[in-house]
This record gives structure tokens, sequence and C-alpha cells, in this order.
């Protein structure tokens, strides 16, 4: 195992997707920022020096810390924010797990253009589980803003002016015409796709014309391979997928497109957003175009979402526990629904009556509520996390129901510190009896983020294994306000191999102004 170090310059620079130049903040001066390369078992070291205007902190998306939880980077949930003009080095090693997963501020909303991938490769000698790409390709989408990303939050949720694929916006605007990421394909040979949805709000169909893709990694786990002509990915999500070029000599667009199940929410009408595949010698100039799913496509979606299995007894697979310590209920969804509707109806989830402090009673077994942007407590906000304290070892198990009764929508929620096991996936509501007994033990996904259907639930289980606070959020930035956010925090365990050890001694302190660290 090496040590794989970085410089992070956090800079302000001008770039210009569009027609407007805007100055944003990036890592190294480039949108999207440096990739990392890592093996499997490395020691991975990022010296972060902010130069910019901006707090910043860096979370490493996906990967594990396992008894590294001080470098996880979630402002004022494990780090005091890293102030202009101070630097922080972060350090932990890469254990239990391969694929692509991406790096992020989290920091408010600028992810937006502080991220890139970090790739995880196999210890040297050890083989991929499926045959061995000609080349490997990291395609990062995203979203964009043409104007100072500082405004980002004046902007209602999914509106933005474009999505890029690697910094790119392509051929679909006005002042991007002559401009798309090209990938140049040598016919007969197979690539390797590390697709990463660095987007802020919006889920992203993806589509290749007339290709098929195998998806052979999903949140950096192996999965049994799937063949499919579309996928989508919620923010934050990543997808592995072999890609042969097996068509005649030609150009071929890949392209992106939001998908958003909610309804009522202006999203415009974007056409897609176009990437092109070049094959070696190809003479024609007219590339072929994929068809792509109506923005609202839930069902195509869903297929997606739902239809891929963990690659049982491939490399890092770990049987799913098969019983459970904690159990877990949590409603979300951002209702456009009155209290006073709720209250005359009895529609319940809207609000609790537990004002001021008492503990919701809402529930059969014991949990907690994330919070609606109509319940009491956004009517007289607090400055804190609901937290839900986890014993050492326990086996959690988390049923996330999306309760949005008028304008449903697919929440993508992400895990700090652990990948789940998405065990039950389905529509309407949980039915503790009846879908319990549906739940698949065997072979389910295990991923870092997955995308709640609207109107519909998603079952997870996890081994509460590793000490510290770990985020369990909306991985839409703009939905973070409305309070889809908590956080576990895990015990020690008995042995000192099992406690979480003391922070950095260089860990970032924050000042008394509180309004800094607003996030
Ligand atoms: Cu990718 Cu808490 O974030």
């Amino acid at each position: 195992a090496a040590i794989v170090e970085h410089v992070f310059h956090v800079e302000n620079v001008f770039v210009k997707p569009l027609c407007n130049e805007q100055m944003i903040p990036t890592v190294n001066g480039t949108l999207p920022g440096p990739t990392i390369n890592v093996r499997e078992g490395d020691t991975l070291v990022v010296h972060v020096i902010n130069n910019s205007t901006y707090n910043i902190t860096i979370h490493w998306h996906g990967v594990f810390q396992l008894k590294s939880s001080w470098m996880d980077g979630a402002n004022m949930i494990t780090q005091c924010p890293i102030q202009p003009s101070n630097n922080f080095t972060y350090r932990f090693d890469i254990t239990g797990q391969e694929g692509t997963l991406l790096w992020h501020a989290h920091v408010v909303n600028l992810r937006a253009t502080l991220h890139g991938a970090l790739i995880i490769r196999p210890r040297s000698g050890r083989p991929y589980p499926f045959p061995k790409p000609f080349k490997e390709v990291p395609l990062i989408f995203q979203q964009w803003w043409d104007l100072d990303v500082g405004l980002l939050n004046l902007r209602p949720a999914p509106l933005s002016d474009a999505y890029l694929i690697n910094g790119i916006a392509g051929d679909s605007y006005a002042c991007s015409k002559n401009r798309m990421f090209n990938l140049k394909v040598v016919q007969g040979k197979t690539y390797l796709l590390r697709i990463i949805n660095a987007a802020l709000n919006t889920h992203l169909f993806f589509k290749i014309a007339n290709h098929n893709v195998t998806v052979v990694a999903l949140d950096a786990v192996y999965t049994t391979p799937y063949v499919t002509d579309v996928m989508v990915l919620t923010p934050g999500q990543t997808v592995d997928a072999l890609f042969t070029a097996d068509q005649s000599t030609g150009l071929y667009h890949m392209s992106i497109s939001p998908y958003t199940s909610a309804h009522g929410i202006p999203v415009p009408a974007n056409n897609p957003i176009n990437g092109l595949i070049v094959y070696e010698g190809a003479t024609s100039s007219s590339p072929a175009s994929p068809l792509m799913p109506e923005m609202n496509d839930v069902a195509t979606a869903h297929r997606f979402s739902s239809n891929i299995t963990g690659l049982v007894g491939g490399p890092h697979w770990k049987p799913v526990p098969r019983h459970v310590d904690e159990k877990m209920f949590v409603t979300m969804g951002l209702e456009r629904l009155s209290m006073q509707e709720a209250y005359f109806y009895n529609i319940s989830g809207v609000y609790t009556d537990d004002f001021p402090n008492h503990p919701p009673r809402k529930f059969d077994y014991a949990n907690f509520k994330v919070q609606t942007d109509n319940d009491f407590k956004m009517m007289f906000p607090e400055r804190k996390t609901s937290a839900k304290i986890l014993k050492y070892n326990s086996a959690v198990e988390m049923v996330v129901q999306n309760t949005g009764i008028i304008s449903a929508e697919s929440h993508p929620m992400h895990l700090h510190g652990f990948n789940f096991y998405v065990v039950g996936y389905g529509f309407g509501n949980y039915d503790p009896i009846r879908d319990a007994r549906k739940l698949n033990l065997v072979n389910p996904q295990l991923r870092n983020t997955i995308g709640v259907p609207p109107g519909g639930y998603v079952v997870l289980r996890f081994i509460a294994n590793n000490p510290g606070v770990w985020m369990f959020h909306c991985h839409m930035d703009a939905h973070l306000p409305y309070g889809i956010m908590m956080a576990f925090i895990v015990q020690n365990g008995p042995t000192p191999e099992t406690t979480l050890p003391p922070p950095p001694s260089n860990l970032p302190q924050c000042t008394r102004d509180p309004k800094i660290y607003d996030s």
C-alpha cells in the first residue's frame, strides 16, 4: 500500500462555460477539480490550502473513514471549516472498498464547483471482477448557474441554467455551440465509464445513442453485471459501467437530461445535454442522438434503480445482517400542504404536536423524525441537528418513508461513513408486516446514496461499526435548509481498536461569530 499525496489550492478563478464569465471557487483552478487515483489499502493525504474567500471543508463522499471520522469533512458536524488563508491536511486510509466515488466541499452550496472524482482501484495484483477495460474514463455531470455561485441560494431548487459534462456545457447552449466533451474510441474496445452525478440538485438520466452499457458497480460497490440502455443517477450517486464501441464507425451523442418526479415544481424543458463519442476513423459529421426519457419518467427511473443486485461473493462483499438491534422509521418530504389542511383532514406527518420539547409520539417504535418545512421546528427554528445515538456494532434498520402528499419527489438520502444495504424499495406506505416479508436479505444493493421513490419508501440496513458522528441527509443541496438532515452518533466499542482516536492537533477551530458557519 502506498501513500498518495495531493495539494488542493482552493482559489477563486474566472470561468466561462456559458455566456457570462463567473468567478467561482475551484481546486487548483479547474472545473471539475483534480481526479484522485488510489488503490484500496492506500493512505490518502490531501493538503488543503484555502486561498479562496470562502470557508471550506472537503468531504470524501462514500469513503468509510474507519476510525478517522475527524477527516470526514462535514462542516460543523465533524470539524469547523478551514477559513480563508488557513490550511488543513486530511489524512486517512482507504480500506474495504473499490470503485468510483467523489470528493466535494461540504459547506453550504460550494460543492457546486468544488468537486472531483475519487477513484479507488484494487490492490496491485488483484483484478477487477470483470474483464479488464482498454481505458477508463471519468464522466462528471454538473449543474451550472450563469451567475456568481454565492447567489445560488436565491434560485429555486432545481432550476439551473445548464448542465455540464466534465465542465463543458455542450452544443445545446447558445454560448457553447462549438464545444462538447469528446471521447475518442477504437472500434471493438471496451471502456470503463466512471460516472459521477455531481449536480447540486438534479437527478439525471444518461444514455449513449445506439449502445448498451453494462453496469458493474454502484457507489463503489460491485454489482451483478446489468445491461441497460439508460441509467439514472441522483446527486451524489456514481455508476461504473462498461461501454464497448461495438457499432459502426461514426459519431454518437452521450446525453444527460434531468429527471424529476416533482409535480408542480417548474423545471425548464432542457434539451438533452450532449457529449460526443468519436470512433477512430469516423467520417460522418452528424452524430446519432439517443431518445431521452421524459423528465417525469418515474417508471424508467424505478426500473434502473431497483433491478440491480449486489455481487454476492465479490470483493469486499459481506452478508446482509439478519437480525436488527435498532429499528427506526423516518418520514420525510417537503410538503406543499398547509398545517391547517393537515389538521383539518387529519393527515399525519406534516407537523408534530410535541411543541416545545416533548418526544414525538407518532410512531410505534422508538425513533425520530426528520423535520418538514411545515412543522413547528421550522416555524421556530432551532440551531441544532437531530441525532440518534447508536451502540457500537449495532445492526440498524431504517425505513425511510417519502411522505410527500402533494408534490412528492425522489429524495437521494446519503449516509456518511457507511454503506447500507437497500433491503426494501417500493411505492406506497411501508407496511411493517406485509412488506417486511419481502425484504431482500440475499443480494441487495449496497451503497451510500439511494433515491427514496416519490410516494414510496426504502428499507436500509447497516452495521454501526465505526465510531464517530455521521450525517444522514438528502443530497439535493436545496433541501438541506429544509432540515432533511440528521446525524448518527456511533459510540466507541469495548477495545482501543474500536475507539475513536482524539482529533488531529491542527483540526480547524471555530471563531465565535456564528454567522460565519451557517450551513
Ligand atoms: Cu456528498 Cu454529506 O455529502
